[in-house]
């Protein structure tokens, strides 16, 4: 049982004798309850014998914070504290997007909320849109303030104005909170620079490399070609400063607990405009310790749930993403383990089955799918995934060496040819994507370039090949079908529900040129949505496809996150088979063929795994009955089947 469902059973059975119970009560109520753990955290990370000073200022730091959040937050986050788990919900439905690359800024955003509406969707996931610096900034994410809005996208009017429209209309905002550093041009790091020592210590700053040097040792690179290393010098200062992702953002020093403390402000007065979901960006590179990778430390799991339970005290109603892109066994931690089991972040981004979906695609196979969904352990119930087939962020092979080896490929080998399928290296693939940050020193390499494009539609169209054309189409769709009918929110990136392809342009621009992510962003294509209702063009199929699709998946609450997922193991190595089980009404099966041929599930082994028999299988898709041919369910080349029995 985690926090908050302890809190909804003191609701129930302590309060409702006493009539008078105010929401002021009920934060007094959570403090009291959350109290034993944030001390235990915060005592964890910081010492009682050092640090009593810092925690005595985070007990008078939680009741401001809880008097600053505005009073209409305040009730939501009752309602959602009383309702709990509503980010379960099948009718949750996300896009990701590029505020200027969308419609300009944020009022051009609220302008289109009906493009979504039409759609079916109802959450979104804003890149960040805090001031950064003018040139290189990583598309945001080095931050110059944590809530004060860039005049690019508008002002904090544009967006209390926004958010306050989406809560009219029951959507949900999620935002970037950049937890792991800031931008240089950030006001600690500017005092930094001058001499003070105080902000010096906010980062980890040194005077020379000797620790620096003993660090790197056993750090990897994240960014190798464009900012190889993991510290850089900073003259005016004259001390080298870590910087794990670009030499321009600084990792902040989390030993310190003053920064934890600020830092909570920070996250308040961003999820005080209205936001619903923080993204806790790079949260797996929270805590740094030297002869380790410095990713995924205990001490990381520890700091999130310190700011967790403190942010459940405050505002009960705003949960947390993580955005982990780490190893499989890695990721699922993020929901939390032993005692804060279910107290650390309620979603996370399932990393993992998009990594493996792209395996897929690329091999024509499931066998590495099935092993490795099949090792993964199973996620607490009150947390969920964000699933998705492509974001901002380049794809990382990701897979666990281990499962690679177990069905007999060569780890090493077999990454190297995802990389050639993907980065147009073989003249037979159909996929248009672009190496990233490859590493001549160990041969890892990632990929970016959009869906449609990595799925064959930029080559088909560019070739005008029909068959291309039309399998990439089939592709695009069974892609997001996965995403929509397995445990979680579906996220889906702007741009791919109608089939935009790589924008070549960010290699003109400065800031930009020498980071190949940019070719998944492009610009929101508005001629062609005007086009929607008219012509039979790809784009077209795609949109409408997806919206039914979205339509069929929130009209059913077997697609809700029960955790009740069932891995359906078939002897065919290119279908992925799993069912959406419920005690209510009959599950859902869906099967998934990732090769270019038609394949076969026999009728009888249909009947083992409960469908079948008596039983009618009907086309969720289609509403028809599905005819089986020789006692087969046949299942086209690259198609899907969303299956219900009656
Ligand atoms: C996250 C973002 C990525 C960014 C990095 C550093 O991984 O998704 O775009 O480069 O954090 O902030």
């Amino acid at each position: 049982m985690n926090q908050l469902s302890l809190h909804q059973l003191i609701a129930k059975n302590l309060l409702k004798k006493k009539t008078s119970t105010s929401p002021t009560d009920l934060f007094e109520l959570r403090l009291a309850t959350n109290l034993t753990l944030i001390k235990n955290l915060f005592f964890s990370l910081y010492p009682e014998s050092d640090h009593l000073g810092s925690f005595n200022k985070l007990m008078t730091l939680l009741p401001k914070l809880y008097d600053e959040r505005p009073v209409e937050l305040k009730k939501i986050d009752l309602e959602r504290q009383q309702e709990g788990n509503w980010y379960l919900s099948e009718k949750m439905l996300g896009m990701q997007l590029y505020v200027d690359h969308f419609n300009k800024d944020v009022n051009g955003l609220s302008e289109k909320l009906e493009y979504f509406e039409n759609l079916g969707v109802n959450f979104l996931h804003l890149m960040p849109i805090t001031k950064r610096p003018k040139e290189e900034n990583d598309g945001g994410y080095a931050v110059n303030s944590y809530h004060e809005i860039d005049k690019k996208y508008g002002t904090k009017e544009d967006l209390l104005a926004l958010t306050s429209k989406l809560r009219s209309k029951n959507m949900y905002l999620m935002l970037d909170f950049v937890v792991n550093h800031t931008s240089d041009e950030f006001e600690w790091a500017k005092k930094a620079m001058k001499g003070d020592k105080k902000y010096q210590d906010y980062y980890y700053t040194y005077p020379d490399r000797t620790i620096p040097d003993q660090f790197e040792q056993s750090l990897p690179e994240v960014f190798p070609e464009t900012s190889p290393g993991n510290y850089t010098y900073n003259p005016e200062m004259q001390r080298w400063v870590m910087t794990v992702f670009n030499s321009y953002q600084w990792d902040l020093n989390y030993s310190n607990p003053e920064v934890f403390l600020e830092m909570l402000g920070n996250l308040m007065k961003l999820t005080n405009m209205g936001v619903d979901v923080v993204r806790f960006d790079a949260l797996a590179f929270l805590w740094k310790k030297m002869g380790t990778d410095s990713q995924n430390l205990p001490e990381a799991h520890q700091l999130i749930s310190l700011f967790r339970m403190c942010l459940q005290t405050i505002a009960p109603g705003v949960i947390l993403l993580a955005e982990a892109i780490t190893a499989p066994t890695q990721i699922i931690k993020y929901f939390g383990e032993g005692d804060m089991k279910g107290n650390e972040c309620e979603v996370a981004y399932n990393a993992t089955l998009m990594a493996l979906l792209w395996n897929s695609i690329a091999t024509k196979k499931t066998v590495l799918l099935n092993k490795s969904l099949e090792h993964l352990p199973k996620k607490p119930k009150e947390a969920t995934w964000i699933n998705y087939i492509r974001c901002h962020d380049d794809i990382g092979l990701g897979f666990d060496d281990n499962d690679i080896y177990s069905i007999g490929w060569d780890a090493q080998e077999h990454r190297k040819f995802l990389l050639h399928y993907y980065c147009q290296k073989l003249d037979w693939s159909p996929a248009k994507g672009l190496m990233f940050m490859y590493n001549p020193k160990n041969g890892d390499g990632r990929i970016t370039g959009s869906a449609a494009s990595l799925l064959g539609l930029e080559k088909g169209l560019e070739n005008k090949d029909e068959k291309l054309i039309s399998q990439a189409l089939t592709k695009i769709i069974t892609m997001h079908s996965i995403i929509l009918s397995y445990g979680g929110m579906p996220l889906i990136y702007a741009g791919d529900e109608i089939g935009t392809l790589n924008d070549y342009s960010y290699q003109e621009e400065k800031g930009k040129s020498d980071d190949s992510r940019w070719v998944n962003r492009p610009k929101q294509d508005w001629k062609v949505i005007a086009q929607l209702e008219k012509g039979n063009t790809p784009q077209a199929h795609i949109f409408h496809s997806l919206k039914k699709l979205i339509e069929i998946r929130k009209s059913n609450p077997i697609f809700a996150d029960n955790n009740n997922l069932i891995l359906h193991h078939h002897h065919n190595p290119h279908l992925l088979i799993y069912e959406r089980t419920s005690k209510d009404q009959n599950g859902l099966l869906v099967i998934c063929n990732f090769d270019d041929h038609v394949h076969g599930v026999e009728k009888s082994w249909l009947e083992k795994i409960g469908f079948g028999e008596e039983k009618e299988l009907t086309d969720l898709v289609s509403g028809q009955p599905i005819p089986l041919q020789s006692n087969h369910l046949e299942i086209g080349a690259n198609e899907f089947y969303w299956i219900a029995s009656n």
